[in-house]
């Protein structure tokens, strides 16, 4: 499907964004593996996080979809215990997604089943040894393609129990990590946790929310074993990184843009950090926390844009916002120069060449490096026609740059956007975009 997204009249009002992908999958894992009914409020349900909701069928773990009161959705889930999986009768199918497989990994090693993981071309072409390896530290008998750098991966029946572990994490993923803290629910002993620690600590919020056996001890995250997980309730915040999209379409219309119920945890505000230094003034009300996050409103008003430099210590907090800082900078004054983002490489796509790609594609240039990008602006552009080459974000991002370009911009293959925001075409339209 390919769609042309244009606002002759810039792109205002307010947002309620989709609930946050992160935090549902975890939501729903955890309760897959909790004992009894959990009931996860406001679930993302489309895409990836059906991808969660599959994988967890096949393991014996069942939903039921509810309607709330004030008609939000609901998931009840019927948890199986720590380890209650049942084997899956066919290959589990992750979809598009990573979280799904890095976390599901964590979930499945050393459990007493047999099982195999794959998912799309995309995910497919994703590296696992990141994940396995620590896994197979830990006693996991898991194979895959190519010694396990890729998937399918295949989890051989263990005891049911894993080893404990002190692992260095080598690269700042939050997948890896929690993973990782999933696994050490199953271990022995503790399982300590250092090195590149600091990423989204979305499951780090759900332990403590959960008042499971997790602690911070400096440097180390430590993990112990647990038999039982009580069933739990909680509502799911709406995305910051859906709301990104429409915060920077808002920004190069030079218009103001409310986000209602949005989550607000620290450890993904590295894009409101960055475009508050490029000249965009932001107000956030916190409300009481959900889940152990915390959520509110923003609300973003305008300024002239300027260059920044964005650092490697900065780049976790803000990694899937990425792209939508290379389309600020075509609008900002001076040079934007993000460094430190090898892992853009290793996501849907290589989100470094799409970047490239999608700004030539309407007529604008980026310097691409190793690990990372920089752009003067502001640059002319002209209105072009971009393939997302099936990344949800990428053709999210090159909707928003048709906000910012006279005829509007095309985007092919439209329908990857629902992997993350299920209504992205309804919310532009309703803030003033053309779609058509
Ligand atoms: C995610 C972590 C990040 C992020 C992804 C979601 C998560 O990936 O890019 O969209 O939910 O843990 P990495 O852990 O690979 O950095």
């Amino acid at each position: 499907m390919t769609l042309t997204f244009q606002a002759p009249k810039g792109l205002s009002g307010q947002i309620v964004p989709p609930p946050d992908k992160s935090i549902t999958h975890r939501a729903l894992m955890v309760a897959g593996i909790a004992e009894g009914s959990s009931h996860v409020h406001n679930p993302l349900d489309t895409g990836d996080c059906i991808s969660t909701r599959r994988c967890l069928e096949s393991l014996g773990v069942s939903f039921a979809e509810e309607r709330d009161g004030d008609s939000q959705s609901s998931l009840k889930i019927e948890g199986r215990g720590t380890r209650g999986f049942q084997e899956p009768a066919d290959i589990i199918d992750a979809g598009n997604s990573g979280t799904t497989t890095r976390l599901l990994a964590g979930l499945l090693a050393g459990q007493r089943l047999f099982a195999v993981l794959t998912g799309d071309d995309s995910v497919r072409s994703r590296p696992m040894l990141r994940v396995v390896r620590p896994l197979r530290l830990m006693g996991a008998d898991i194979k895959g393609r190519q010694g396990g750098r890729y998937l399918p991966l295949v989890f051989s029946s263990g005891a049911g129990n894993l080893q404990p572990i002190e692992y260095q994490l080598p690269v700042p993923s939050a997948q890896v990590k929690s993973a990782l803290i999933f696994a050490g629910l199953r271990a022995e002993g503790k399982v300590r946790i250092g090195g590149a620690i600091h990423s989204r600590d979305h499951t780090e919020r759900l332990f403590e929310f959960l008042g499971l056996p997790l602690a911070r001890e400096g440097q180390w995250l430590i993990v112990e074993p647990i038999d039982r997980i009580s069933p739990f309730e909680l509502t799911v915040p709406g995305d910051i990184s859906s709301a990104a999209f429409f915060i920077t379409a808002a920004l190069i219309c030079g218009q103001e843009l409310r986000v209602d119920r949005c989550g607000l945890n620290p450890s993904r505000l590295g894009f409101i950090e960055v475009i508050r230094r490029m000249g965009a003034r932001l107000e956030l009300e916190e409300g009481e926390p959900t889940g152990g996050e915390p959520w509110g409103a923003l609300h973003v008003l305008p300024g002239p844009l300027h260059g920044t430099e964005v650092t490697p210590d900065e780049i976790p907090s803000l990694i899937d916002e990425i792209p939508l800082l290379a389309v600020l900078g075509v609008f900002a004054e001076g040079t934007t120069r993000v460094r430190g983002a090898g892992e853009l490489r290793h996501k849907e796509s290589d989100r470094l060449a799409a970047v490239a790609n999608l700004l030539g594609s309407v007529g604008g240039t980026v310097e691409l490096t190793e690990d990372g990008f920089f752009l003067d602006g502001p640059q002319a552009l002209r209105s072009g026609l971009v393939d997302p080459a099936g990344d949800h974000r990428i053709a999210m991002a090159a909707a928003v740059l048709g906000a910012g370009v006279r005829d509007g911009v095309a985007v092919s293959g439209f329908e990857a956007a629902q992997v993350s925001f299920p209504d992205f075409v309804g919310v532009y339209r309703s803030l003033g975009g053309e779609v058509s």
